[in-house]
């Protein structure tokens, strides 16, 4: 055996290892075109998963341009890209935890590699995730949009896939094709999120799983969770949403 084939071996080993761990479900939220909302919908979803009392992360995958750090309110100092470009270890890698209603969300934001300069390790993301499966219920990545290493590695280290799509029709065609080429490359495609949902037309798209309104509410996070007694149909949307993905992942 080559030493080519010896590393594609290891690497299919530790991938392997990675499903077999016991612990948390890694929920990933690709998307065919960018903006249709993937970052806000990973929050609320987190948000709303550790409203049912499971304990969550939400983790900036976006490594060229991440922006869950806009939303915890800081950018750590070692962060995701810090560990995979060498220059900390797995336990320093730091989180900022986000008060939800009663309960703890736990942000891991990124530094953009641009900033850092250093080429990452993708691979690395395997240990990352198996550490903190041991620490969470349920890991939910915030990934780039499109189709790149960046969005193709994590989408096939999770247990749970759904596709993030506007409601306008450019962005179902981006969905579909996406679909396609995730489950050509052996993904299994758990469901569809449509987001910015304006009821103006039926939707012509497979397998949808939840629809999100348009609303302004959507960008108020964390404060729509923290509103003791009127609460706004976005978090009705998201804890129907996670009860849905809490049974099927
Ligand atoms: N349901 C919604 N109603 C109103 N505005 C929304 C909704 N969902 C997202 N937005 C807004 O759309 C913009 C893009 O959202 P977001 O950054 O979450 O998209 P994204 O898919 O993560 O983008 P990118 O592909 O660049 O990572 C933001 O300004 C966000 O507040
Ligand atoms: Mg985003």
């Amino acid at each position: 055996m080559n030493a080519s084939t010896v590393a594609k071996l290891k690497e299919i080993i530790r991938i392997y290892e990675l499903f077999r761990s016991p612990g948390g479900k890694i929920i990933s939220l690709p998307s065919g075109k960018g903006g249709v909302g993937k970052t806000v919908v990973a929050l609320h979803l987190g948000a709303a998963l550790t409203q049912l009392s499971y304990a969550t992360a939400v983790i900036d995958m976006n490594l060229a341009l991440p922006n869950l750090h806009s939303y915890a309110g800081e950018l750590p100092d070692k962060t995701l890209t810090h560990y995979l470009t060498g220059l900390c270890k797995l336990e320093e890698v730091e989180k900022v935890k986000v008060k939800v209603g009663n309960s703890v969300l736990h942000i891991y934001p990124s530094r953009s590699i641009v900033d850092i300069a250093k080429k990452p390790e993708l691979e690395k993301i395997v240990e990352f995730l198996t550490y903190l499966k041991n620490k969470y219920d349920y890991i939910i990545l915030d990934l780039p949009p499109g189709i790149s290493k960046y969005s193709i590695y994590p989408v096939r280290l999770s247990d749970c896939v759904f596709i993030v799509t506007a409601d306008e029709k450019a962005s179902y065609l981006d969905a579909t094709k996406i679909s396609k080429i995730f489950e050509l490359r052996g993904v299994t495609i758990s469901g569809h999120i449509v987001n910015k949902y304006e009821k103006k037309r039926d939707i012509e798209f497979e397998n949808v799983i939840c629809k999100i309104p348009l609303s302004p509410d959507v960008k108020r996070f964390p404060e729509v969770w923290n509103k003791r007694y009127f609460k706004p149909k976005i978090v009705k949307c998201f804890t129907e949403l996670a009860e849905k993905i809490s049974q099927m992942c």
